[in-house]
């Protein structure tokens, strides 16, 4: 398929998504969210696309958020539409049993930083700035912001962020837990890709069952998020890869996962 909004690609089984309007600071219209949505789709389809990294084009946004030129033209009929649709493409992303990385290089602001938060982990360059400024638009957050930011980094934090409408810089990002690591601009890609090597070098089944012990857990009761939790490691030990992991550490030499 070819994409209008997105470059998408996929080089020695790491897939990358690049958000692609510079010149609206890759704002998200309705057309750009559907592209992602079938990148997304290509990408948990392909078998030799083992991660994705997300960035934006350019050296100015991540993504400025939602393309503000068609919110003007919302509805309540379709705004609802709009906000579910887009929570949908963004739960298949947080969703993805291989794993997602944000790249961070710029401003992520409303749905841009939605589209972050439902990334399994984010780098961010130091010059990025993120925010949830729908107030200052007289709307809400409406891709899922008000709740996965109130997970990550707790509901106070995340209520500041979202009452006042104002940026933090990617410091502030990385010392409330927002993101997971800050590097200099230039090296924000190659650190997004070694982070991603670094778990592709893991047991896949290992690192998929994590992502959903995590991801489903979080949405039940504490006992229910174990017993979930003991019934996907029962279930690893029957695995190729635990066998080779356990063997290869008593052996002393590396594993050759598999993914069975
Ligand atoms: N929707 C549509 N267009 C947007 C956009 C958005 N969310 N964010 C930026 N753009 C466009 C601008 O309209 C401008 O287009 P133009 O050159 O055709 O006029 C272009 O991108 C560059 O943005 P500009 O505002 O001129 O850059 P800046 O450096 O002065 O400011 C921001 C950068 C990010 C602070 C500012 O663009 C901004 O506040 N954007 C909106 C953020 C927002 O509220 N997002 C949440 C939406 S729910």
């Amino acid at each position: 398929m070819s994409y209008r909004n997105i470059l998408f690609d996929s080089v020695d089984g790491l897939a990358r998504l690049t958000i692609n309007r510079p010149d609206k600071l890759n704002a998200l219209n309705r057309e750009t969210i559907t592209e992602i949505d079938a990148a997304l789709e290509a990408f948990d389809r392909d078998a030799g696309a083992r991660a994705l990294i997300l960035t934006g084009a350019g050296d100015r946004a991540f993504v400025a958020g939602a393309d503000i030129g068609e919110l003007a033209e919302q509805t309540p009929h379709g705004g609802r539409e709009y906000s579910l649709y887009g929570q949908s493409v963004l739960s298949r992303l947080e969703a993805s049993g291989k794993p997602t990385i944000a790249a961070i290089n710029g401003f992520a602001l409303g749905g841009g930083l939605e589209i972050a938060l439902a990334c399994h982990l984010r780098v961010a360059s130091e010059s990025a700035f993120l925010g949830l400024p729908e107030v200052t638009l007289a709307i809400i957050p409406g891709f899922g912001g008000t709740q996965r930011l109130a997970r990550l980094v707790g509901k106070g934090r995340a209520l500041e962020m979202i009452l006042t409408g104002d940026r933090i810089d990617a410091r502030e990002a990385h010392r409330i837990g927002l993101v997971n690591r800050i590097v200099p601009p230039a090296h924000l890609i190659s650190e997004a890709e070694k982070l991603a090597r670094a778990i592709l070098s893991r047991g896949p089944v290992a690192v998929r069952f994590a992502i959903e012990s995590v991801n489903r857990g979080m949405e039940m009761p504490a006992a229910e998020g174990q017993f979930l939790e003991a019934t996907l490691f029962g279930l690893l030990t029957t695995s190729e890869d635990m066998k080779e992991g356990t063997r290869a550490f008593l052996e002393k030499r590396k594993p050759a996962f598999r993914g069975r």
